[in-house]
């Protein structure tokens, strides 16, 4: 179980739209986080920059702390996120990288491949960079060396 209850954002195309409605409920009904759907909503085909820019764009103006986002492989979710200013987007879809992006990179948006990895991992994953916590110290320098950028 999550202690942490910080809200979450998340988006997804269509390619990983029935894993994002798996992992909101997972979310909702057995974290107990307030959960935001940035959408898809269904599973005819879309352009991911369209979801992958709401969600990081929320988490980029601070008005979420954290995100979720999911398309076939994650590669274009994490190329969109990653433009946005202070966005810490990391692909993960295995456990070592999710624990590492909160820890050394402190990761503000998780970012998976539906068409690559299963829904239990998927959930693992998500539980992994839920609880893990960022350790600071001289990770905290090396974020703060590229936080700024595209900042103007
Ligand atoms: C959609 O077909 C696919 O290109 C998209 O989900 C994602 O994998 C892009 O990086």
């Amino acid at each position: 179980m999550q202690e942490d209850r910080t809200p979450i954002i998340i988006g997804s195309d269509h390619a990983a739209y029935q894993l994002k409605e798996k992992l909101r409920a997972y979310l909702t009904e057995t974290c107990g986080i307030q959960v935001d759907d940035a959408g898809t909503r269904s599973e005819a085909s879309v352009d991911y920059p369209d979801f992958g820019i709401r969600v990081a764009e929320a988490v980029s103006k601070g008005k979420f702390e954290r995100g979720i986002l999911i398309c076939g492989t994650g590669i274009g979710m994490s190329m969109v996120a990653n433009k946005f200013p202070h966005v810490r987007a990391a692909l993960c879809n295995d456990l070592f990288s999710a624990v590492m992006s909160k820890r050394h990179n402190n990761a503000n948006i998780l970012v998976m491949g539906g068409r690559v990895i299963g829904d239990i991992l998927a959930t693992e994953i998500l539980n992994a960079w839920l609880e893990t916590p960022f350790d600071g110290g001289r990770h905290q320098l090396r974020l703060e060396k590229f936080d700024s950028m595209g900042c103007g």
